[in-house]
């Protein structure tokens, strides 16, 4: 655990910048990394920004996969994730558009989409590091409670504590939050290289000790990641109280 979240962003930030760079990657071969959307990222993607500004790191050879997108929100919708991780990261990096790669909510035919989705990002072998958060109940993407642990990209109902948790971006007003989203599977999550997980504040206390301490189970999508090999959970002091 380090001390406050600020500690958290840098940190993860200058990770995944020398991952990139002892990758180097090249158009043939690029670096793919997986992103999530929330507050928690947010700072990591302000370092991130500064440290390709500082000539510290380039995005042309990194290719991206978000994990998750409301259903119904057209793309330039203020509270899209679309819009979320332009405005947040992409329009202020080098990396170019054909290599951004994020669910389309819009889509008509949802299984198509999603299918679509697992199958662009096995044309690239794996994603070799997947960061992400985790939710108030650990869930991670939009894998909500009781979500298979082997599932892979699919429409997930969001749970109600989910929705009044993320009215703060819709007015405050539950009725405007989608009830659906499309996300990455556990079982998608799992297949990354490397998954790295963001955990800041007292209010996911709960989350990281189910997270690391608790038994593997469907009910705490997070506790997923002790299957995983390779998974480092990055944290401030206050999210470790319940450890
Ligand atoms: C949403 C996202 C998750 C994210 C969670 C927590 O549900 N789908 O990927 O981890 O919110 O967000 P925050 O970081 O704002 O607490």
């Amino acid at each position: 655990p380090l001390e406050c979240a600020d500690q958290v962003s840098q940190w993860t930030a200058r990770y995944i910048v020398d991952k990139i760079n002892a990758f180097q990657p090249t158009a043939e071969k690029p670096f793919v990394l997986g992103l999530p959307t929330g507050g928690t990222p947010q700072k990591t993607y302000q370092e991130l920004i500064k440290l390709y500004q500082a000539g510290e790191v380039s995005f042309k050879n990194v290719v991206t996969f978000n994990m998750d997108e409301y259903v119904g929100l057209p793309k330039d919708h203020p509270e899209s994730y679309h819009t979320f991780m332009h405005e947040n990261l992409f329009n202020h990096i080098d990396i170019p558009p054909q290599n951004i790669n994020l669910l389309d909510g819009m889509a008509e035919d949802v299984d198509a989409e999603c299918s679509r989705y697992e199958e662009k990002i096995r044309s690239y072998g794996k994603i070799h590091l997947f960061m992400g958060g985790v939710g108030v109940d650990g869930h991670i993407a939009f894998n909500e409670p009781a979500s298979s642990l082997s599932s892979r990209t699919r429409i997930k109902t969001l749970t109600e504590d989910t929705l009044i948790a993320n009215s703060r971006f819709f007015n405050n007003d539950v009725n405007q939050v989608p009830k659906f989203a499309l996300t990455v599977g556990v079982g998608t999550l799992l297949d990354a290289e490397e998954v790295l997980i963001l955990v800041t504040g007292y209010n996911k206390a709960l989350a990281l000790q189910a997270c690391v301490e608790g038994p593997v189970n469907h009910l705490w999508t997070i506790s997923a990641l002790q299957l995983h090999r390779r998974a480092i959970v990055v944290c401030d002091e206050p999210a470790t109280q319940e450890l």
